[in-house]
Protein backbone atom coordinates (compact mmCIF):
# COMPACT_ATOMS: atom_id res chain seq x y z
CA UNK A 1 0.00 0.00 0.00
CA UNK A 2 1.09 3.34 -0.83
CA UNK A 3 0.06 6.99 0.61
CA UNK A 4 -0.01 10.02 -1.74
CA UNK A 5 0.22 13.03 -0.79
CA UNK A 6 0.53 14.87 -3.51
CA UNK A 7 -2.00 15.70 -5.91
CA UNK A 8 0.21 15.72 -9.06
CA UNK A 9 1.43 12.38 -8.29
CA UNK A 10 -1.79 10.82 -7.92
CA UNK A 11 -2.85 12.14 -11.15
CA UNK A 12 0.12 10.68 -12.42
CA UNK A 13 -0.87 7.53 -11.26
CA UNK A 14 -4.00 7.76 -12.39
CA UNK A 15 -3.03 8.43 -15.63
CA UNK A 16 -0.85 5.26 -16.15
CA UNK A 17 -4.03 3.27 -14.47
CA UNK A 18 -6.01 4.36 -17.76
CA UNK A 19 -3.21 3.50 -20.24
CA UNK A 20 -2.58 -0.04 -18.57
CA UNK A 21 -6.63 -0.34 -18.92
CA UNK A 22 -7.22 -1.05 -15.52
CA UNK A 23 -10.34 -0.27 -13.33
CA UNK A 24 -10.17 1.84 -10.44
CA UNK A 25 -12.31 1.56 -7.49
CA UNK A 26 -12.72 4.85 -4.83
CA UNK A 27 -13.77 5.12 -1.73
CA UNK A 28 -13.72 8.93 -0.57
CA UNK A 29 -13.71 9.60 3.06
CA UNK A 30 -12.73 11.84 5.84
CA UNK A 31 -10.80 9.16 7.99
CA UNK A 32 -11.54 8.10 11.52
CA UNK A 33 -12.42 4.78 9.56
CA UNK A 34 -14.72 1.93 11.26
CA UNK A 35 -16.84 -0.97 9.72
CA UNK A 36 -19.01 1.34 7.95
CA UNK A 37 -16.28 2.33 5.37
CA UNK A 38 -14.51 -1.09 5.52
CA UNK A 39 -17.61 -2.45 3.86
CA UNK A 40 -17.57 0.36 1.21
CA UNK A 41 -13.59 -0.62 0.52
CA UNK A 42 -14.35 -4.20 0.64
CA UNK A 43 -16.53 -4.11 -2.03
CA UNK A 44 -14.09 -1.56 -4.29
CA UNK A 45 -11.54 -4.24 -3.68
CA UNK A 46 -14.01 -6.87 -5.03
CA UNK A 47 -15.55 -4.80 -7.83
CA UNK A 48 -11.87 -3.88 -9.18
CA UNK A 49 -7.86 -4.39 -10.24
CA UNK A 50 -7.04 -0.92 -8.02
CA UNK A 51 -8.37 0.70 -4.88
CA UNK A 52 -7.90 4.27 -4.02
CA UNK A 53 -8.98 5.44 -0.87
CA UNK A 54 -8.69 9.15 0.21
CA UNK A 55 -8.49 10.68 3.57
CA UNK A 56 -9.46 14.23 3.66
CA UNK A 57 -10.97 16.64 6.08
CA UNK A 58 -13.02 19.02 3.89
CA UNK A 59 -12.83 22.19 5.08
CA UNK A 60 -15.36 23.33 2.46
CA UNK A 61 -18.29 21.41 4.23
CA UNK A 62 -18.01 22.14 7.95
CA UNK A 63 -20.13 25.56 8.47
CA UNK A 64 -18.79 28.02 10.96
CA UNK A 65 -19.48 26.98 14.47
CA UNK A 66 -19.55 23.22 13.41
CA UNK A 67 -16.60 20.23 14.42
CA UNK A 68 -13.93 20.73 11.43
CA UNK A 69 -11.25 21.08 14.26
CA UNK A 70 -12.15 18.58 16.41
CA UNK A 71 -13.36 16.33 13.82
CA UNK A 72 -11.66 12.74 15.09
CA UNK A 73 -8.14 12.43 13.09
CA UNK A 74 -6.63 8.57 13.13
CA UNK A 75 -4.15 8.51 10.64
CA UNK A 76 -1.89 5.48 11.76
CA UNK A 77 -5.08 3.62 12.89
CA UNK A 78 -6.92 4.53 9.49
CA UNK A 79 -3.47 3.17 7.53
CA UNK A 80 -3.91 0.12 9.03
CA UNK A 81 -7.20 -0.89 8.65
CA UNK A 82 -6.37 0.35 4.79
CA UNK A 83 -3.53 -2.25 4.55
CA UNK A 84 -5.13 -5.04 6.36
CA UNK A 85 -8.43 -4.54 3.51
CA UNK A 86 -6.02 -4.51 0.56
CA UNK A 87 -5.96 -0.87 -0.04
CA UNK A 88 -3.64 -0.25 -2.82
CA UNK A 89 -3.56 3.54 -2.50
CA UNK A 90 -4.56 5.94 0.20
CA UNK A 91 -4.80 9.88 -0.90
CA UNK A 92 -4.43 12.09 1.81
CA UNK A 93 -3.72 15.61 0.46
CA UNK A 94 -3.20 18.83 2.21
CA UNK A 95 -5.94 21.52 2.93
CA UNK A 96 -3.84 24.20 1.66
CA UNK A 97 -3.16 22.26 -1.73
CA UNK A 98 -7.15 21.36 -2.08
CA UNK A 99 -7.95 24.77 -1.45
CA UNK A 100 -4.88 27.35 -2.94
CA UNK A 101 -5.12 30.52 -1.23
CA UNK A 102 -6.87 32.01 -4.55
CA UNK A 103 -9.46 28.90 -4.75
CA UNK A 104 -12.70 30.64 -5.60
CA UNK A 105 -14.76 27.74 -7.94
CA UNK A 106 -17.60 25.78 -6.17
CA UNK A 107 -20.13 22.96 -8.09
CA UNK A 108 -23.84 23.77 -6.42
CA UNK A 109 -26.37 20.68 -7.14
CA UNK A 110 -29.04 23.57 -6.62
CA UNK A 111 -32.08 21.78 -5.52
CA UNK A 112 -31.17 18.77 -4.09
CA UNK A 113 -29.01 20.06 -1.42
CA UNK A 114 -31.85 22.40 -0.12
CA UNK A 115 -34.17 20.05 2.00
CA UNK A 116 -32.94 17.77 5.02
CA UNK A 117 -29.52 18.60 5.93
CA UNK A 118 -29.25 21.04 3.31
CA UNK A 119 -31.85 23.63 5.48
CA UNK A 120 -29.57 23.48 9.05
CA UNK A 121 -26.04 23.00 7.19
CA UNK A 122 -26.16 25.92 4.60
CA UNK A 123 -23.43 25.26 1.82
CA UNK A 124 -22.54 22.25 3.05
CA UNK A 125 -23.45 20.59 -0.02
CA UNK A 126 -22.08 22.62 -2.21
CA UNK A 127 -19.07 22.05 -0.31
CA UNK A 128 -19.46 17.75 -0.72
CA UNK A 129 -20.13 18.38 -4.52
CA UNK A 130 -17.35 20.82 -4.80
CA UNK A 131 -14.62 17.91 -3.24
CA UNK A 132 -15.68 15.37 -4.75
CA UNK A 133 -15.81 16.86 -8.33
CA UNK A 134 -12.16 17.90 -7.05
CA UNK A 135 -11.44 14.43 -6.05
CA UNK A 136 -13.19 12.48 -8.98
CA UNK A 137 -10.62 14.73 -11.71
CA UNK A 138 -7.53 13.59 -9.41
CA UNK A 139 -8.31 10.13 -8.85
CA UNK A 140 -10.29 9.22 -12.30
CA UNK A 141 -12.27 6.35 -10.80
CA UNK A 142 -13.97 3.95 -12.58
CA UNK A 143 -16.80 3.23 -10.03
CA UNK A 144 -16.70 5.32 -6.37
CA UNK A 145 -18.45 3.91 -3.36
CA UNK A 146 -20.77 5.81 -1.10
CA UNK A 147 -23.07 5.06 1.79
CA UNK A 148 -26.64 5.38 2.18
CA UNK A 149 -25.79 6.61 5.83
CA UNK A 150 -25.74 9.79 3.69
CA UNK A 151 -28.65 9.36 1.31
CA UNK A 152 -28.63 12.97 0.64
CA UNK A 153 -25.30 13.19 -0.32
CA UNK A 154 -25.41 10.06 -2.80
CA UNK A 155 -28.09 11.81 -4.38
CA UNK A 156 -26.55 14.90 -4.86
CA UNK A 157 -23.12 12.73 -6.25
CA UNK A 158 -25.08 11.46 -8.24
CA UNK A 159 -26.89 14.55 -9.87
CA UNK A 160 -23.30 16.02 -10.35
CA UNK A 161 -21.76 13.46 -11.64
CA UNK A 162 -24.52 13.13 -14.62
CA UNK A 163 -24.63 17.14 -14.79
CA UNK A 164 -21.06 17.43 -15.69
CA UNK A 165 -20.94 14.11 -17.17
CA UNK A 166 -18.31 12.74 -15.14
CA UNK A 167 -17.47 9.85 -16.77
CA UNK A 168 -17.83 7.44 -13.04
CA UNK A 169 -20.51 4.80 -11.97
CA UNK A 170 -21.52 5.52 -8.76
CA UNK A 171 -22.38 2.55 -6.15
CA UNK A 172 -24.43 3.51 -2.85
CA UNK A 173 -24.20 0.55 -0.52
CA UNK A 174 -26.57 0.34 2.95
CA UNK A 175 -25.82 1.41 6.13
CA UNK A 176 -23.67 -0.42 8.60
CA UNK A 177 -24.56 -0.67 12.09
CA UNK A 178 -23.64 -1.49 15.78
CA UNK A 179 -24.80 -4.24 17.80
CA UNK A 180 -27.49 -2.07 18.72
CA UNK A 181 -28.76 -1.12 15.38
CA UNK A 182 -27.08 2.54 15.72
CA UNK A 183 -25.80 3.43 12.67
CA UNK A 184 -22.24 4.20 12.66
CA UNK A 185 -20.16 7.27 11.91
CA UNK A 186 -17.30 8.64 12.75
CA UNK A 187 -19.13 11.00 14.95
CA UNK A 188 -20.19 8.54 17.49
CA UNK A 189 -16.71 8.98 18.77
CA UNK A 190 -18.00 12.70 20.75
CA UNK A 191 -20.60 10.40 22.60
CA UNK A 192 -20.75 9.76 26.19
CA UNK A 193 -21.21 6.99 27.83
CA UNK A 194 -25.13 7.90 28.53
CA UNK A 195 -25.56 9.69 25.17
CA UNK A 196 -24.08 6.36 23.06
CA UNK A 197 -26.80 4.62 25.37
CA UNK A 198 -29.66 6.36 24.25
CA UNK A 199 -29.02 6.79 20.66
CA UNK A 200 -30.01 3.62 20.33
CA UNK A 201 -33.70 5.41 19.91
CA UNK A 202 -32.52 7.03 16.44
CA UNK A 203 -32.98 3.62 14.30
CA UNK A 204 -35.47 2.53 17.27
CA UNK A 205 -37.38 5.91 15.72
CA UNK A 206 -36.87 4.34 12.16
CA UNK A 207 -38.53 0.99 12.81
CA UNK A 208 -41.20 2.43 14.59
CA UNK A 209 -41.62 4.80 11.72
CA UNK A 210 -41.59 0.83 8.99
CA UNK A 211 -43.97 -0.53 11.67
CA UNK A 212 -46.53 1.89 11.61
CA UNK A 213 -46.38 2.12 7.77
CA UNK A 214 -46.82 -1.54 7.52
CA UNK A 215 -49.59 -1.54 9.27
CA UNK A 216 -51.31 0.87 7.12
CA UNK A 217 -50.77 4.00 8.10
CA UNK A 218 -50.09 6.88 5.26
CA UNK A 219 -50.40 9.97 6.91
CA UNK A 220 -46.93 11.23 7.51
CA UNK A 221 -47.12 14.10 9.94
CA UNK A 222 -48.67 10.98 12.33
CA UNK A 223 -45.46 9.14 11.54
CA UNK A 224 -43.67 11.98 12.89
CA UNK A 225 -45.52 12.60 15.67
CA UNK A 226 -44.62 8.84 17.17
CA UNK A 227 -41.37 9.41 15.80
CA UNK A 228 -41.18 12.47 17.99
CA UNK A 229 -42.81 10.97 20.91
CA UNK A 230 -40.30 7.90 21.06
CA UNK A 231 -37.33 9.86 21.03
CA UNK A 232 -38.40 12.51 23.71
CA UNK A 233 -37.54 9.23 25.87
CA UNK A 234 -33.91 9.82 25.62
CA UNK A 235 -33.15 12.81 28.23
CA UNK A 236 -30.17 14.16 26.07
CA UNK A 237 -31.71 14.04 22.95
CA UNK A 238 -33.10 17.32 20.61
CA UNK A 239 -34.34 16.54 17.55
CA UNK A 240 -33.36 18.57 14.94
CA UNK A 241 -35.48 17.33 12.03
CA UNK A 242 -37.19 14.11 11.07
CA UNK A 243 -38.77 14.37 7.26
CA UNK A 244 -40.34 12.00 5.11
CA UNK A 245 -39.54 12.54 1.72
CA UNK A 246 -40.10 10.87 -1.85
CA UNK A 247 -36.34 8.89 -2.36
CA UNK A 248 -35.64 10.53 -5.18
CA UNK A 249 -36.10 14.44 -5.44
CA UNK A 250 -36.18 14.69 -1.78
CA UNK A 251 -39.57 16.33 -1.70
CA UNK A 252 -42.09 16.66 1.55
CA UNK A 253 -44.51 13.99 1.21
CA UNK A 254 -48.02 14.47 3.65
CA UNK A 255 -49.30 11.24 2.49
CA UNK A 256 -46.92 8.23 2.33
CA UNK A 257 -46.59 6.42 -1.12
CA UNK A 258 -44.02 5.36 -3.30
CA UNK A 259 -40.44 4.92 -2.59
CA UNK A 260 -39.86 7.09 0.30
CA UNK A 261 -36.99 8.13 2.80
CA UNK A 262 -37.56 8.59 6.28
CA UNK A 263 -34.74 10.74 7.27
CA UNK A 264 -33.94 12.24 10.77
CA UNK A 265 -31.09 14.50 12.90
CA UNK A 266 -30.85 14.85 16.38
CA UNK A 267 -28.70 16.01 18.52
CA UNK A 268 -27.05 14.67 21.95
CA UNK A 269 -25.45 17.46 23.58
CA UNK A 270 -23.01 19.16 20.91
CA UNK A 271 -23.05 15.49 18.83
CA UNK A 272 -25.12 16.03 15.68
CA UNK A 273 -26.07 12.25 14.72
CA UNK A 274 -27.94 11.30 11.40
CA UNK A 275 -29.72 8.33 10.31
CA UNK A 276 -32.47 7.13 7.36
CA UNK A 277 -34.61 4.83 6.49
CA UNK A 278 -35.81 3.62 2.94
CA UNK A 279 -39.18 2.21 2.24
CA UNK A 280 -41.85 1.46 -0.01
CA UNK A 281 -45.64 1.94 0.66
P1 LIG B 1 -17.29 10.16 5.67
O1 LIG B 1 -18.28 10.63 6.66
O2 LIG B 1 -15.93 9.76 6.14
O3 LIG B 1 -17.93 8.94 4.90
C1 LIG B 1 -17.29 8.36 3.81
C2 LIG B 1 -18.25 7.39 3.14
O4 LIG B 1 -18.59 6.36 4.05
C3 LIG B 1 -19.56 8.09 2.73
O5 LIG B 1 -19.98 7.64 1.46
C4 LIG B 1 -20.52 7.64 3.82
O6 LIG B 1 -21.87 7.62 3.42
C5 LIG B 1 -20.00 6.24 4.11
N1 LIG B 1 -20.44 5.80 5.43
C6 LIG B 1 -20.30 6.46 6.62
N2 LIG B 1 -20.89 5.77 7.61
C7 LIG B 1 -21.40 4.65 7.04
C8 LIG B 1 -22.14 3.54 7.54
N3 LIG B 1 -22.48 3.42 8.82
N4 LIG B 1 -22.50 2.57 6.66
C9 LIG B 1 -22.19 2.67 5.35
N5 LIG B 1 -21.51 3.69 4.82
C10 LIG B 1 -21.12 4.67 5.65
O7 LIG B 1 -19.13 11.34 3.68
C11 LIG B 1 -18.03 11.84 3.79
O8 LIG B 1 -17.03 11.29 4.57
C12 LIG B 1 -17.62 13.12 3.07
O9 LIG B 1 -18.75 13.94 2.93
C13 LIG B 1 -16.97 12.85 1.68
C14 LIG B 1 -17.91 12.13 0.73
C15 LIG B 1 -15.68 12.06 1.86
C16 LIG B 1 -16.61 14.22 1.03
O10 LIG B 1 -15.78 14.96 1.83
Amino acid sequence: MKIIKKINEMQTMALGFRRQGKSVGFVPTMGALHAGHLSLIRRARTDNDIVVVSIFINPAQFGRGEDYKRYPRKLRQDYQLCKKAGVDFIFCPSPSSMYTQDYQTYVEVVRLSGPLCGRFRPGHFRGVATVVAKLFHIVEPTIAYFGLKDAQQALVVDRMMQDLNFPVRIKVLPIAREKDLLAMSSRNAYLNARQRKEAAILPEALLLAYKLVKQGERNASVVIRKMRGLIRRAKDAKVQYISIVDAKKLKQQKKIKGRILVALAVWFGKTRLIDNMLLSA
